[in-house]
């Protein structure tokens, strides 16, 4: 799963990240993230390369982080700046540590170890937009299959029949990819909606058929433009982030243009909350022994686009 990290990776809002460091970890890698005294958000390898110990545990000083064991001071680009002020022993560096390139965007930070690496987030969403809500929560099931679900139509009649879709019809899968990147692909579909519950408040017919534009960046994130007949334009982000074999966690995010509407706002998030809660529910109960094989190789997703996706995560690994 190394090879994720050659593309930007969601791991936190950035509200998450304050005075203290805190520790993230992606596909297994233990990562110290902490924000500078600039305000610069810094990543490196979460282990001190003096005796091992976790620097996220550490206090910043200025733009570095200080080990909790000894003392060694580590700047963003992993590198040991100083040796430990405390002069008994022999405490001295032996080596650098893996840094990642961060980005502290839409509220929520990216990394990457790839340099070059495209921001794609930024090419469909204008900065002007305004966050209506932040969701993320933890769920006991592996990545491929949250991600999987993400892009999956054919379970809304049977899963979500008590939010937007319709239990006697079977979701037209129909997709025209308009545009295959160099990270993902763009498309656009339509989605039949059937509204009850929390979602009645969103739209104002008892069903209809919405344009939703999206856009797949591999590995682990896709955007999707809906509006709905009330006049409510949105866009909502979905980000997986692997953590082990069974453990991932979710981010959701939605940004709009309009200034305030408060009660619309706070409808949309109990829309697409309730529609997590019952995704959650479902790949909670799944128990997959074999662990997914990322390289895009034999993905086989249960989704239309999975010729693009195989690509898109190709061009990833061979990166
Ligand atoms: S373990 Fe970090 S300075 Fe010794
Ligand atoms: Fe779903």
């Amino acid at each position: 799963m190394d090879h994720l990290l050659n593309s930007w990776v969601p791991i936190a809002y950035s509200k998450e990240v304050a005075t203290s460091p805190i520790q993230v970890i992606v596909a297994g890698i233990q990562i110290a993230v902490w924000r500078g005294s600039n305000n610069r958000i810094c990543a490196i390898h979460d282990r001190c390369s003096h005796r091992g110990a976790l620097l996220s545990r550490g206090t910043i000083i200025g733009d570095h982080i200080r080990c909790p064991y000894h003392g060694l001071q580590f700047d963003g680009k992993g590198v040991c700046s100083s040796h430990s002020v405390v002069s008994i022993g022999n405490i001295r560096c032996s080596k650098n540590l893996q840094y990642f390139h961060c980005r502290d965007d839409f509220g929520v930070l990216w990394i990457t170890r790839n340099s070059s690496a495209l921001f794609p987030l930024s090419a469909l969403l204008p900065l002007t937009f305004i966050i209506k809500y932040q969701i993320s929560d933890n769920i006991s099931c592996n990545a491929y299959d949250l991600l999987e679900n993400l892009l999956d139509v054919a379970h809304f009649p049977f899963v979500h029949a008590t939010t937007f879709s319709n239990p006697g019809v079977a979701v037209n899968a129909d997709a025209v990819i308009y545009a295959e990147t160099d990270y993902g692909f763009d498309c656009t579909y339509t989605l039949p909606i059937v509204p009850s519950g929390d979602f009645k408040s969103l739209v104002s017919a008892e069903a209809y058929e919405v344009a939703v534009v999206g856009r797949f960046i591999a590995p682990l994130t896709q955007l999707f433009y809906v509006s709905y007949n009330t006049g409510l334009k949105y866009a909502s982000v979905q980000c997986v982030l692997p953590i082990s074999a069974t453990e991932t966690r979710f981010l959701q995010f939605a940004f709009s243009e309009s200034v305030s509407d408060g009660a619309a706002d706070q409808a949309l998030l109990l829309a697409d909350h309730a529609i997590w809660l019952e995704d959650k529910a479902v790949l909670e109960s799944i128990q997959r022994h074999v662990e997914p094989d990322w390289s895009g190789v034999r993905l086989e997703f249960n989704e239309p686009h999975s010729v693009h996706l195989a690509k898109a995560f190709r061009r990833l690994h061979q990166t």
